[in-house]
């Protein structure tokens, strides 16, 4: 395939309705696990630079890069240290100006990771709280508070972290004393930044300008709902059936408070000082699609992430119903629907949509998990769901590796597993893990030329030489070349932009509707289905006869 040279225009706003954003398939990239030059074994920015031509012959239309920031990584970088600035372990500032010139080059937009919720304890105003006084201004830029009982040695309230365990940590005075705690809605090494403090507003200002006058085109905004805390902090403990992200909890003191359209609106101020459609996008995951809508209305973020979509499982009426509520909700604040199946904190839908359980966000999947998914199952239905998908109007998120058919590594050994969730609960819930191991590109390379030596920060499953990238390269029925030929499809038919039109008369078990010129056919039944007679554009897997198997999907013309 040959590409030419397309320029990204930086210019002014497009006109309204029209940006770029709206309809674009966006490649998240996991630094760490995606291509790693300097072969150390851990992803890096020259490593993705060098691979920008894969993902330019795949047809995205942007990336957004997991966090590069300095960082201890004691959260895979979702700790940053500094936010200006590139970690060693990535590259340098100089890697990221050439990856992002490369990208516009090619036409690929990139937006990049705001981690705005926490810091890392080693960020320079952490560490000046540490050593100054309860009460000061440096301490005020966090969450300290005093302790409850005899000796203020209970935590101030009674919150969990989401990576379990208490949300709180007790530090030392600098007199030796035992003294105030600190907030940290995740790791103890992430602690929560006080967003009421109009020094932490700027801070931020300054951080969005940084990164937006080095060409940015936008950013993936970090726990986005979990800025603004209720007044007081009061004790909460979440159902037991409860999302600790907040997806089904609803009433949380720490999730989606009102306070956080205030920031959205600042930011969406800072952005529009800029030329060319810079996007925000939110991590947000709330109860329903119609609060997640609030989260995109015209003035606030551009895009929030569709997880009421993803948390759906293989089941017709429920995915009618998620598509019917997100084509009302979001177009009625004037966003498009942002849709998404996998990224590197859930288990790859690969995976997940083969599992009979559902499991909580975060908690992932293990070798003693009492749900072992049939990886065949799991994925026809990942091609079908892609293929249901990439033909919805709006825009979609890609998880990287998701275009090779990657599953969930499920049997990771337990001393290589990374994931804070993993030590807080002692190995109660796996994590994340099995989402993060690094890309195979090159079947007969050590490591899966994933780097130039065999090193991976997390090891690589035997069995992936028949998923890497160069033996799907030449295979027309290979997972890569569905995804090339759906996105090519997807964008001469403009479908980001398209309507849907439910069509009647098949099955219970089956999602059929037109958008455009083209019928989007999926079956999730158990029975064959006959089609239409139509001239078949592509299909998730074969079909023969006329009849579509199950746990498939098709797009027909029906010009
Ligand atoms: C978000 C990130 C996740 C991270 C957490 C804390 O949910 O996607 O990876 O661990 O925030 O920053």
């Amino acid at each position: 395939m040959t590409h030419p040279t397309v320029h990204v225009p930086a210019a002014a706003p497009s006109r309204p309705g029209s940006e770029w954003w709206r309809t674009a398939v966006i490649y998240q990239i996991y630094p760490r696990s995606f291509a790693d030059a300097s072969g150390d074994g851990i992803g890096d920015l020259r490593g993705i630079t060098d691979r920008l031509a894969h993902l330019q012959e795949l047809g995205i239309d942007a990336i957004w890069l997991s966090p590069f920031y300095r960082s201890p990584q004691r959260d895979a970088g979702y700790d940053v240290s500094d936010y200006c600035d590139v970690d060693p372990v990535f590259g340098t500032l100089a890697d990221m100006d050439r990856m992002l010139g490369d990208a516009h080059a090619r036409g690929i937009r990139v937006i990049v990771d705001l981690v705005p919720n926490h810091s890392s304890d080693q960020h320079v105003w952490f560490q000046e709280a540490l050593t100054a006084e309860p009460g000061s201004p440096e301490r005020a830029r966090y969450l300290f508070r005093d302790g409850r009982g005899v000796d203020g040695d209970e935590p101030p309230n009674n919150w969990e972290s989401v990576f379990g365990g208490p949300a709180w940590t007790r530090v030392t005075e600098p007199d030796g004393t035992p003294g105030q705690w600190y907030l940290h809605l995740f790791d103890a090494s992430q602690p929560d930044f006080d967003w009421a403090n109009p020094e932490v507003q700027e801070e931020f200002r300054r951080i969005l300008r940084c990164w937006l006058d080095r060409g940015v085109d936008g950013f993936r905004v970090d726990v986005a709902h979990g800025l603004v805390k209720t007044d007081g902090l009061p004790d909460h403990l979440p159902p037991l059936d409860a999302d600790s992200m907040g997806g089904g909890s609803g009433d949380a003191p720490y999730w989606g408070q009102d306070g956080v359209h205030e920031i959205f609106r600042d930011w969406n101020r800072v952005l529009a000082e800029y030329d060319g459609d810079r996007a925000l996008c939110a991590e947000a995951w709330l109860p329903t699609v119609d609060q997640t809508a609030l989260w995109v209305r015209p003035d606030e973020m551009h895009q929030a992430f569709n997880f009421s979509y993803l948390m759906t499982p293989w089941d017709a009426a429920q995915l009618r119903e998620v598509i019917t509520e997100s084509l009302r909700a979001y177009p009625a604040v004037g966003a498009p629907s942002t849709w998404v199946l996998s990224n590197h904190d859930v288990i790859r839908h690969a995976t997940r949509l083969a599992m009979t359980t559902a499991v909580p966000q975060g908690y992932g999947i293990g070798p003693a998990s009492p749900d072992q998914p049939d990886p065949v199952v799991g994925l026809r239905r990942a091609r079908a769901a892609t293929t249901l998908m990439l033909a919805l109007p709006g825009s979609a998120y890609l998880y990287q590796g998701e275009e090779l058919g990657l599953p969930e590594v499920i049997d990771l050994p337990d001393e290589a597993r990374q994931d804070p969730t993993w030590f807080r609960t002692g190995g109660t819930r796996y994590g994340r893990d099995g989402c993060r191991v690094p890309i195979p590109w090159q079947a007969d390379a050590p490591g899966y030329g994933f780097g130039p030596s065999e090193r991976s920060w997390l090891p690589q499953p035997t069995s992936w030489a028949r998923l890497s990238r160069s033996a799907q390269e030449h295979d027309p029925d290979s997972t890569l070349w569905l995804y090339r030929t759906l996105l090519a499809l997807r964008r001469n038919a403009s479908l980001g932009s398209g309507t849907l039109t439910w069509l009647d008369g098949y099955p219970a078990d089956v999602i059929a509707f037109r958008t455009d010129e083209i019928t989007v056919i999926a079956n999730l039944g158990s029975e064959p289905v006959a089609l239409p007679t139509a001239t078949v554009l592509v299909s998730s897997g074969p079909v023969d006869g006329g009849m579509l198997p199950p746990d498939t999907a098709v797009w027909l013309s029906v010009r």
